[in-house]
């Protein structure tokens, strides 16, 4: 009780840089001219999107999914529920999915089949963290910031019971 500890895994220079990199190569690989439909998902990847899609640049819009998943704890329970949906539909867009981490994949999983059967004309995901050691479905993700052990984050959007989301680093958070 009273014993938790945040160890940096990923410092505040760290992160812009890795960032800023993802924001390139993703403007390249769309094209100056292209539009993208940005979906942050909701809550852990507010602050991650802020920073990426001024690194992407260009012509972009800017949606939201809000998906709760976790309920409080650390571990996930594998039933999604949509908080908050889409303002506009995605069809004929090129869909970009931003989220913080994938874990099991079954939030992701969720999203991709919710979002395709909206038939955007594309439909990509970057997520800042991969953790693939708890995989329990394969999704595929095109754009990956930093793939992590198994260990249980915090900081940069993402929380632990609504807490540390506005720490400007990862850490790995010890009970
Ligand atoms: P998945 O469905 O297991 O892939 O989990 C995805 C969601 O679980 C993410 O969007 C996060 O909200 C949450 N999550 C998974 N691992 C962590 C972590 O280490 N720290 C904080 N949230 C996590």
């Amino acid at each position: 009780m009273g014993q938790e500890t945040l160890r940096v895994l990923i410092s505040e220079d760290a992160l812009q840089a890795r960032v800023r990199e993802l924001g390139r190569k993703i403007r390249e690989d769309y094209g100056e001219d292209a539009s993208i439909t940005c979906v942050g998902v909701l809550k852990g990847s507010f602050v991650f999107m802020a920073d990426l899609v001024r690194a992407i640049g260009g012509n972009v819009r800017c949606e939201f999914l809000g998906v709760s998943s976790y309920h409080g704890g650390t571990r996930s329970t594998g039933v999604v529920k949509i908080t908050h949906d889409l303002q506009k539909p995605i069809e004929g867009q090129h869909c970009l999915l931003i989220e913080d981490i994938v874990d099991t994949g079954l939030t992701m999983d969720y999203l991709l089949k919710m979002l395709k059967v909206r038939e955007p004309e594309s439909l990509k995901v970057v997520t800042l963290l991969d953790k693939p050691t708890n995989r329990e479905v394969g999704v595929e993700v095109q754009y990956v910031g930093f793939t992590i052990p198994d260990e249980f984050v915090v900081g940069y959007g993402l929380d632990l019971g609504e807490l540390y989301r506005n720490l400007p680093y990862i850490a790995v958070y010890t009970p």
